[in-house]
């Protein structure tokens, strides 16, 4: 009897202990892993700056124009690909969303079908740190892709609860896009990320962030979306340096060899 008591007393005292603290101080990170932040600075009200360490990642493009439908067009794929891989599912679910610029040249109709839409949506995952090496590669029919972020990438932020629907995210990117022009911050308007830490069965409160990139130093983009998954072209060539002899395709190389293509044209010749 006493030895039962004294388990349940024991039992009672671990259920009661508080769940460890994250090192990056969001909650929902001690219940699944969540990539690895760095803080940079905090402007009050909810509002900062941060990097994302290098990493991989999973994501998939949503077939559709629709905001609305798109995780749940391509959120079981992504699921699937965890659970068939026995890979533990990590948080925030992001979502970046971005200017569609192959829409002029691709859709002289503007029509508002995939892929013509105004803005395209792609889901992401992290894959936990110790899968990382070990991720295998999606199927070619799940559409899903394997994500292999180098560099560390900034961002501003800001942190909001509730549901992100619609027009929560437009008035909280349209609250820090105020934010960061008033400062005279520049950054890169043409994509962004919803990340959401909470699935909607949660009991409230959730945490969901806007993460806007910064500006990327030159001001040449790659037109592609606000996440940037190959190299980008100021930050490679300082990895260069560092005797990183990984090959990267980063815009600035793809230049390189267009400018240098008529030169090996010319060599070929004789
Ligand atoms: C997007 O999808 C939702 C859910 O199916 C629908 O209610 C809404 O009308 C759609 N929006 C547009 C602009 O088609
Ligand atoms: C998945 O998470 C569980 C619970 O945290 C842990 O025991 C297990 O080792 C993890 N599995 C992998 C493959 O990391
Ligand atoms: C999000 O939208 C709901 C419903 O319109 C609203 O009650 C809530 O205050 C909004 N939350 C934020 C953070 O804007």
């Amino acid at each position: 009897m006493l030895a039962v008591c004294l388990l349940t007393f024991v039992a009672a005292l671990t259920t009661a202990a508080p769940a460890p603290e994250p090192p990056n101080g969001i909650r929902q990170c001690a219940r699944s892993e969540c990539p690895v932040y760095t803080d940079l600075e905090d402007y009050g009200l909810d509002m900062w700056k941060r990097r994302i360490e290098p990493g991989v990642w999973v994501r998939k493009v949503a077939p559709t124009c629709n905001r609305t439908t798109a995780i749940g067009l391509v959120y079981m794929d992504m699921h699937n690909y965890f659970r068939d891989n026995g890979i533990n599912r990590t948080t925030p679910l992001m979502m970046e969303i971005s200017e569609n610029k192959a829409e002029p040249s691709f859709c002289p109709d503007k029509s508002k079908f995939f892929p013509c839409c105004d803005k395209t949506y792609a889901l992401l995952f992290y894959i936990p740190a110790v899968s990382q090496a070990t991720a295998p590669p999606p199927s070619k029919e799940s559409g899903v892709e394997l994500v292999h972020m180098e560099d560390p990438r900034e961002f501003y932020g800001i942190t909001f609860g509730g549901r992100p629907v619609t027009h929560n995210v437009t008035a909280k990117y349209k609250q820090l896009s105020e934010f960061l022009d008033d400062k005279g911050i520049p950054f890169e308007d043409d994509a962004f990320l919803v990340a959401m830490y909470d699935s909607s069965r949660r009991p409230l409160p959730h945490r969901n962030e806007i993460l806007i990139p910064i500006k990327k130093p030159g001001g040449s983009h790659d037109g592609n979306d606000g996440f940037d998954y190959e190299n980008d072209g100021q930050q490679n060539e300082r990895q260069e340096s560092q005797a990183n002899s990984a090959v990267q395709w980063s815009p600035i190389t793809i230049m390189k060899l267009f400018l240098l293509y008529p030169v090996i044209m010319f060599f070929q010749k004789w």
